[in-house]
This record gives C-alpha cells, sequence and structure tokens, in this order.
C-alpha cells in the first residue's frame, strides 16, 4: 500500500501504514502538495529507507511508537511487564490499520486507527492520529490485556496483570532541528522560555506534582538554532493531561530525532486485568515558521472545544488581593461598588467563606458557608452584587482538605497518604482522595447545592499542593481502576474531570476557572471541561509580561486570567503605574485583584478607561491571531499584539520592561498585518503621562502599507522601563 497523505491548512502529515508496525510517519510539518498516482508511489519508495536491511538500519522505518522487537534500543517508548516478568518487547505480527474522515464542530478531521496484537504475550497496542483542520495533529495510543481471565497463561507461558509504566507516541522532526526551547519557571513566575541545544541523547521534562506544575515545560518545541516568533520551522509537543506529564526529546544519533510526550506513571499505578486497557491522554503536536504559527494551530483547537467558551468574557473583580481572609459583608459590599464604578461585570469571592477557613491552617474541605463570617450567608452579598448588575462567582479547592476540618475528622480513610507518616504538607494542606467511596459524591452534592441555591456563575478551582506520594488509604470506588496502597494520581485525574463535568451538566452555563496556586494547572487536558485558567499568582505587570508571553504560547487569550493589582505588587513589592497594570491585563481574560475603596477617583477613571477600551477590543482580542515580534537584538522591548482573523484591524501593545540598549530604539516591525493593505496607525489610549509631546505618527496617526508596517516598522515612543503604549491598526 502507497504512503497515506493526509493535508489541512498547511500542514502534511505523510504515513506508512504498513501490516507489521504501527503507523510510520515520513513527514510531519509542511504541506507537500498534492500527491497522488506515480509521485505518491515514488516517494513511498524513496522514503522506505531499509525496511528488509539490518536491524540497525531500521531507525528510520520506526512507528510512532517505537518498538525495541523493531530494533529500537533507545528510551523505551512503551513500557509494560506482566507480574511473572514476561511481555515486555512487544511484537506486533499483523496490524490493521483505518483511515477515515469525521466531522467535528470545525471541519473534517482525518483519522488513522491502528491496532496490533502481539499473540504470544496476549497484549494488544493501537494508536489514534487525528488531524484536525487547523493543522493540529493529536495522537493516542493504548494497551490491552487480551487474556480472557486471571487464571489463564499467555500463549508464550506468561502469568499475571499487565503493569503499565510508559506509552509514549514520538513524532520526528527535521534533521536541522538543533536547538530545543520550552517553559520553565516557579510559583508566581511560571512559563519562563528556555533554550538548550538539542544534543545528542533524552531531553527530559516531567512532572510528578499530580499536575503540570508551575514550572511545566507546556510546549516543547525544535527548531533550527535561533528560531523565533515569527521565523524559522518549529515543532513541538504538549500533552493534553493534567495529572503528572512527561515531554521528550530524543536524538538517538541513530535515525530521525523525535518530540514525543505521555503520562508519567508511578509502577502500579495502571495495573491491566484481562480485557482491560490503558489510554494515554491526547498528545498535540504543532508546527509552523515560528512559534506564533505553532500557537496558532494549538489555539483553533482550543476554540473548537464544546467547552471553550463562546458568550464575551466578562470582566471580573476577584476579592483575593482586596481582602484576603477578612471576609466582611460591608467591606464587600463597598468594593462591589466600586466595582460596578469601574465596569466590572463578574464578582468573584476567594477563600476563606467556608467552615473555620479563617486562614489557611484549617477549614479546608468543609464546603459550608461559615456561620461566623456570614451569618446570613451567601445570598446577602450575592444578591448586592447581582444586584450592580454583576455575576456572582465563588472560590472552591474540592480536592484538597485541612487536617483541621471536620471533613478530616470524619473520613481520615478519604486523606491520600504514603501509607506511613503521611504525604509531605504544602500549606498544611493534603490531598483527599476523589475515588474514596463517596468522596466524590460529598463534594458534588454540597458545591452543587451552593450552586443552585446562592446562584453561582462561576466557581474559581484551585489546586495548592503538589500531589506527591499519594496513595489510597482504602479500596477505591470499584468503578474505578486502582488499589489500596497504589498511587492515585491517574485516576485522581480523571476523576477531577468527571466532577467538573457532573457539575457542569447539573448547572449548564456554570463556568470554571482552573488555578492550581496561580499557573500550576494550565493544559489542553483541563481546558476540555473550563474556561478560564488563572494564570499566575504575580499580578506584577512586569513579570506578567513574561508569564503571558509563554502563557499565550499554548492557549488563546480569552481563556487566560490577567489581572490588575495593586500599585506595589504583592509578591515582588515592585511599584509600576495603573497604566502600565491596566495595559498588561487587556491582552487576556481582564480582571481587577486589587481593594479599589483604597483608589483615589483619577485613578478609578484611568483603570475605567482602560477596561472600556479592553471591551471595545474584546471581540478582536478574543478571537483574533496573537503575535510577538523577535525583538531579542534588545530583549527589553515587547511588541506584541492580536490581528483580526481576516486583517481588518489589530492592536499592539509597545513596552519595554527594561532599558533598551539604544536609545532611541530603531524602528520596530508591528508583525502580522496583511502586506496587501494600507492601515490607519494611531494611538488607542493617550500616551502615557511622561510622554507629554506626542510626536510623529503618535500625534494624528499615519496611514501606511501594511508591508511596510511589518517589515520595516514604525519609530517608537521613547519607552521607559517598565511602560507601554497600546497602539490600533486599522485597514483602510
Ligand atoms: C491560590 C490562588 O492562586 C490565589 O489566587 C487564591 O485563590 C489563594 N490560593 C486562596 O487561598
Amino acid at each position: 500500500m502507497p504512503l497515506t497523505h493526509l493535508r489541512a491548512a498547511g500542514t502534511s502529515l505523510l504515513l506508512d501504514l504498513l501490516e507489521d508496525r504501527l503507523p510510520v510517519v515520513r513527514h510531519w510539518g509542511a504541506d507537500l502538495g498534492d500527491l497522488s498516482g506515480e509521485a505518491l508511489t515514488d516517494v513511498t519508495t524513496a522514503s522506505r529507507t531499509a525496511l528488509d536491511g539490518n536491524a540497525q538500519w531500521m531507525a528510520n522505518d520506526l512507528p510512532i511508537l517505537p518498538l525495541t522487537s523493531l530494533g529500537w534500543s533507545a528510551r523505551p517508548a512503551v513500557a509494560v511487564v506482566r507480574e511473572d516478568g514476561s511481555g515486555t518487547s512487544p511484537h506486533l505480527s499483523r496490524v490493521t490499520h483505518e483511515v477515515t474522515a469525521e466531522e467535528g464542530p470545525a471541519g473534517s478531521v482525518q483519522v488513522v486507527r491502528s491496532s496490533g496484537t502481539d499473540e504470544a504475550d496476549a497484549i494488544t497496542l493501537a494508536t489514534e492520529i487525528r488531524l484536525e483542520p487547523g493543522g493540529l495533529v493529536r495522537v493516542r495510543a493504548s494497551v490491552t490485556d487480551e487474556r480472557p481471565s486471571s487464571d489463564a497463561a499467555t500463549p508464550f507461558g506468561g502469568h499475571g496483570n499487565l503493569l503499565v509504566t510508559e506509552l509514549t507516541p514520538y513524532l520526528p522532526v527535521p534533521d536541522a532541528a538543533d536547538e530545543l526551547l520550552d517553559m520553565a519557571g516557579h510559583h508566581v513566575y511560571e512559563r519562563q522560555l528556555v533554550r538548550s541545544a538539542f544534543t545528542a541523547g533524552t531531553h527530559l521534562r516531567e512532572s510528578w506534582e499530580g499536575r503540570p506544575g508551575h514550572d511545566a515545560a507546556t510546549w516543547l518545541a525544535a527548531g533550527r538554532t535561533g528560531f523565533g516568533f515569527r521565523t524559522g520551522t518549529v515543532h513541538a509537543v504538549h500533552p493534553a493531561w493534567s495529572g503528572n506529564t512527561r515531554y521528550a526529546a530524543l536524538n538517538p544519533m541513530q535515525g530521525r530525532r523525535l518530540l514525543g510526550a505521555g503520562e508519567a506513571l508511578l509502577p502500579g499505578e495502571v495495573v491491566l486485568g484481562p480485557g482491560e486497557s490503558y489510554e494515554t491522554p491526547w498528545i498535540a503536536f504543532s508546527w509552523g515558521e515560528g512559534l506564533d504559527a505553532v500557537s496558532h494551530r494549538s489555539h483553533d483547537y482550543l476554540r473548537s472545544l464544546p467547552a471553550h467558551p463562546s458568550t464575551p468574557r466578562p470582566v471580573i473583580l476577584n476579592t483575593w488581593e482586596a481582602v484576603y481572609f477578612n471576609h466582611d459583608l460591608d467591606k464587600l459590599k463597598a468594593l462591589a461598588d466600586a466595582a460596578a464604578r469601574v465596569g466590572i461585570e463578574r464578582f468573584v469571592l476567594d477563600d476563606g467563606w467556608f467552615g473555620s477557613r479563617r486562614d489557611d491552617t484549617s477549614g479546608l474541605g468543609d464546603w459550608q458557608v461559615s456561620k461566623e463570617m456570614w451569618p446570613d450567608g451567601l445570598e446577602p452579598i450575592a444578591s448586592y452584587v447581582r444586584g450592580l448588575g454583576m455575576e456572582f462567582g465563588l472560590w472552591f479547592e474540592p480536592e484538597m482538605l485541612n487536617l483541621d476540618s471536620e471533613l478530616a475528622r470524619h473520613h481520615p480513610e478519604w486523606v491520600l497518604s504514603d501509607g506511613g507518616t503521611g504525604t509531605p504538607e504544602h500549606r498544611q494542606q493534603r490531598v483527599l482522595d476523589l475515588n474514596a467511596p463517596g468522596a466524590l459524591d460529598y463534594l458534588l452534592e454540597e458545591m452543587s447545592g451552593l450552586v443552585e441555591r446562592v446562584g453561582i456563575d462561576y466557581i474559581k478551582w484551585d489546586h495548592n499542593s503538589p500531589a506527591v506520594g499519594v496513595s489510597h488509604m482504602v479500596e477505591p470506588d470499584p468503578r474505578r481502576r486502582g488499589r489500596r496502597g497504589a498511587s492515585a494520581v491517574h485516576e485522581q485525574t480523571l476523576a477531577l474531570y468527571e466532577l467538573m463535568d457532573a457539575l457542569r451538566e447539573r448547572h449548564p452555563g456554570l463556568e470554571i476557572e482552573s488555578c492550581a496556586g496561580g499557573g500550576g494547572r494550565i493544559d489542553m487536558g483541563v481546558l476540555e471541561h473550563t474556561q478560564r485558567v488563572w494564570t499566575s499568582d504575580s499580578i506584577d505587570a512586569h513579570d506578567r509580561q513574561d508569564i503571558q508571553r509563554g502563557t499565550v504560547l499554548l492557549i488563546p487569550p480569552e481563556v487566560m486570567g490577567t489581572h490588575v493589582g495593586t500599585a506595589r505588587a504583592h509578591t515582588t513589592l515592585r511599584d509600576l503605574d495603573v497604566s502600565f497594570r491596566a495595559g498588561t491585563a487587556i491582552w487576556g481574560h481582564m480582571g481587577v485583584e486589587w481593594d479599589l475603596t483604597s483608589a483615589d477617583d483619577a485613578t478609578l477613571d484611568l483603570l475605567a478607561s482602560i477596561i472600556a477600551l479592553h471591551k471595545e477590543h474584546r471581540d478582536l482580542l478574543h478571537s483574533g491571531r496573537t503575535v510577538h515580534a523577535d525583538t531579542a537584538v534588545d530583549d527589553a522591548l515587547r511588541i506584541e499584539g492580536v490581528v483580526a482573523a481576516d486583517g481588518s484591524e489589530a492592536l499592539y501593545e509597545l513596552a519595554a520592561i527594561g532599558q533598551t540598549v539604544a536609545w532611541p530604539a530603531a524602528p520596530q516591525p508591528l508583525p502580522g498585518l496583511d502586506p496587501s493593505r494600507s492601515y490607519r496607525i494611531e494611538l488607542a489610549t493617550p500616551a502615557y503621562p511622561e510622554l507629554n509631546r506626542p510626536a510623529g505618527w503618535m500625534a494624528g496617526g499615519v496611514t501606511l502599507p501594511g508591508a511596510y508596517v511589518s517589515t520595516v516598522g514604525i519609530g517608537l515612543p521613547g519607552l521607559h522601563p517598565d511602560h507601554l503604549v497600546l497602539v490600533r491598526a486599522t485597514a483602510v
């Protein structure tokens, strides 16, 4: 059979579907044009380098799950073993492939399903490859124990259940890709871009916190040294999973360079009995000319999900940094008044409204409204907020509990533990076993009851503690895989998704934000169940410039929470102007997290004007293409924006987050405009106060060809560190 050529949105995926192996990816990347007839036959001949040769030459003919039985001798992509030690090298004698097209919300999806069985060891391996309409490739793999019963030996004579510790699909990247880029960071400084050489061996990034974590790699990308936002061919991988994850770039110095990802499993976490399967999460593979193009494919895909919000994103007021645990009805009403005055549309009451939770040492898990803080319940604040025309949101941390709580006293067996002294505590809290019989129902009923009674439009869903050393202390609900004593993260992640879905099913229209002490749980998996992520607990606009730049490479702006904080940032003690703080927050799902009752009228007016500007441009910001200029020569500059999908308009920020080396800085291109159109270029806000005599194009605007603006660029205002101006481009 000749190669199968899938094409979508400038992407070609060329698959060799052979009878003795899972799909071999001959090409993933730039569109190869129409390949049919003889051309395809010749391409097929040319690409099969050594199929009948010596195993050591077979490295270029390895399938998407490279197997040792085919000669793979680098990091295992499939690590399985029966309890008696057999079955570690599956050998698929006959593989079947099915090529179909399915209608998805954004158009036709091309699908290849393949499956093969190792008859001797009674193991089936399968893959599913989907080419989405926007050119994103999604892959998942599965393994099945084919024994008919638990006492049956395999034909080889093997015994026992099948332990799975790794199942990682890989796709090849161009051999010229000699540089890697991924992300790293920590709480209050997530998603910083890190480059390293794609040298011989394995580059491995893993998270073992029961969530992607604040240091999540987010994308593992490969390209030729120096690739940027706008230039260089880049290939990248991301696992759509909110539990433990693995990213790997392999350069085995034998055949092709590979990128792969999967779930990170602890031994014993997934054990298959007869007829049972383990399926990986979806692994997303994106490519493009520059990182912006990589992100556009993931944005397109995420925007097509049923869970993706379809209504204008309401500007939020979150109470956390305004009042912390000091819940006082009069104060919160005054805050709501100030919020309404500046144009806020959703008011979110954060931590501290329930049980004995007056600080972070107790009460977590007791999802009953505190009589001490809220003698008349939450209805008075919720109805006050609604009376001002705003929606009402509430904070929960469903998967956690303090040991000092009624919940932990009544159900000590619901606390995940290492079985000895218990898991290490983080913020005085432990992880609740969502799969312990009754636990998920408890959460569903308590949360659902509050949503109903109080009229909650939005849940901020937090997850502050890493889940490490977490095993079930009780036999899990029989509907679940897992055993007492075994590691719980895999099933915990599935139960999390189930709980989120159950709540949204009961309360259509309810929105959920994924928060994990800031940006510790941001991934494509959680976005199948939620409508927003909390990007970082740092709302220092200086650091936010880069935290948001990294985050938006994976997710579209409308689901990225971006707040305006106080003048002096609580996490860094940096002092910044409101114009820079708010100008940085307009680029996502905007919000405010600041005690507005202490702000003067002039400050509130300025804030209100920037919120109004955000609303004026909200449709563009939440549907367009995100673009970033490559300003690496002068790394203090940030020139980025959003361009309408049809090229009709754009909004940019010209920002400095430090001293530019050159003064004045050279003219800078505004990326992404349609080269064949002309644009009116003008300031979108009055220039910041220090720039009291705007000159040149800033004085009254100019009309320029798109090709000129995106290639030659425009002169910059004299940007001081931590200042920005907003620029509008409108096609004329
Ligand atoms: C961590 C979150 O990221 C904060 O925004 C806030 O909700 C606190 N938890 C509350 O405890």
